[in-house]
């Protein structure tokens, strides 16, 4: 089969090398890192033509905005095979006022809430939730807009630099104004046929900038997987408590969601919360979770695509890490342009993939920075502890000026596995 791929980012190159196991892939727009030949032979190719144009037995949709703009209907009306919410479904996503409703509906556990566009109501709300406090542009923002502060005052500033439309422009001008939780967070991937739900394999990401969680809001700058303390009972609580009332919850409203349903859980002492849903694979956790499927996953993606979902992705028994590596500057202003050095190298360390992400050719056919979040480091190994060490020695073999990345990826859960909490086929209940 030939598969294509939407997307330019490191998601995307890892779903290209998952697929090539099994079929032929081409990328669309794709960047300079995925084009090649597959370890198992098929091939991985990309072009400027639009999914549209693209000869494809299985089109995959990579990231939110096409799906939030319809690219999946109108391959679908076209008669293509496709694994990707319609508009429809893809407003969890585009919408996190619709989400929370749409939670609220199912009777999902998420935190409490209000939406607003009036100022004036938005600060009466802060007043009576104890803090933290979360304030959310209802809007796509790139995981950037959302704010979590113990401090009233920043909340109300950032109501009002939203509201108004100075920081985020139209996705800010409606917010949502949320309690804030505490614990540790996880992403839970699940696939979905419109009716029928298989998870795949927990993953953990990192979304502020800095060790220790410090700094700002990210995409993401790391993930691994397993999550030592996410066993196969959590697991399955949270497909009963969150993802299928959710999928129960959107037939009712006649969306027939076919595509990957990515929940961002808050572990809290008070159990799992959702805090948001994403309409796709997450980005960096596809690059742990896909190599941790161990069935056909061109088989898999095309049975969620077609509403006959039948396999259940079996997790292996592996460990993957990967480490984001990022620009100076990123998020509010990533610098471009800066040569890069020792992708090769770094390709060489036992079980690593250099993914690419915002990277380009310059004139000279050097490899250049040109986005945020440049490449991704993912080592895959039989242990959570050996795969964090190769995505480290790989990452030290990779350089351009003011290249910045988290030193503490998967620190403390090789401390947790190391002290027993989980083997690395999916951890204690
Ligand atoms: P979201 O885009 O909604 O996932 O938010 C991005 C990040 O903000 C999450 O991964 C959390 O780290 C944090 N966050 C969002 N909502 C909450 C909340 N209600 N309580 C605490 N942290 C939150
Ligand atoms: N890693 C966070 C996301 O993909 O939204």
């Amino acid at each position: 089969m030939r598969v294509c791929i939407v997307g330019s980012g490191g998601r995307e190159h890892a779903l290209a090398l998952a697929l090539a196991k099994s079929a032929d892939v081409v990328v669309t727009p794709g960047n300079p890192g995925m084009a090649g030949t597959s370890r198992e032979g098929f091939t991985i190719s990309v072009t400027d033509a639009a999914a549209e144009e693209l000869d494809a037995g299985l089109v995959v949709i990579g990231p939110e905005q096409p799906l939030v703009d319809g690219l999946a209907d109108r391959l679908r009306a076209a008669g293509r095979l496709v694994l990707g919410p319609g508009a429809d479904g893809a407003r969890l996503e585009g919408s996190k006022a619709f989400m929370k409703q749409v939670l609220a509906e199912a009777k999902v556990p998420t935190a409490r809430f209000g939406v607003f566009d009036d100022a004036v109501e938005a600060r009466a709300f802060l007043g009576e939730l104890p803090g933290p406090w979360v304030v959310k542009t209802d809007g796509l923002a790139a995981g950037k807009g959302v704010l979590v502060t113990d401090s009233m005052a920043e909340a109300e500033a950032d109501v009002e630099s939203k509201l108004s439309g100075a920081a985020f422009g139209e996705a800010g001008r409606t917010v949502v104004v949320e309690e804030g939780l505490a614990g540790t967070e996880c992403s839970l991937l699940a696939l979905c046929d419109g009716r029928n739900v298989v998870p795949l394999p927990p993953a953990r990401d990192f979304k502020r900038l800095a060790d220790g969680d410090e700094g700002p809001n990210t995409g993401g700058m790391g993930a691994y997987s397993p999550v030592p303390a996410v066993g196969d009972r959590l697991v399955d609580q949270v497909l009963d408590q969150a993802v299928e009332p959710l999928v129960a919850a959107l037939r009712r409203r006649g969306i027939d969601y076919r595509g990957v349903l990515y929940a961002g859980l808050m572990l809290t002492a008070d159990g799992p919360r959702v805090l948001e849903y994403n309409v796709r694979f997450g980005d960096p956790e596809a690059q742990v979770v896909l190599p941790r499927v161990d069935d056909d996953l061109t088989g898999v993606l095309a049975e969620a695509a077609a509403g006959r979902l039948r396999t259940d992705p079996r997790p292996s028994t592996v460990a993957s890490v990967c480490v984001v590596l990022a620009s100076k500057g990123y998020p509010t202003s990533p610098r471009t342009g800066e040569v890069i050095d020792g992708v090769e190298k770094a390709g060489e360390v036992p079980g690593v993939d250099v993914l690419h992400a915002g990277t380009a050719l310059d004139g000279r056919g050097h490899l250049v920075t040109a986005g945020g979040r440049v490449l991704g480091v993912r080592a895959v190994a039989a242990d959570l502890d050996t795969a964090r060490r190769r995505a480290y020695e790989a990452t030290a073999c990779i350089d351009w000026p003011g290249m910045t990345w988290r030193r503490d990826i998967a620190e403390a859960a090789v401390l947790e596995a190391g002290m027993g909490v989980s083997s690395a086929s999916g951890g204690a209940p």
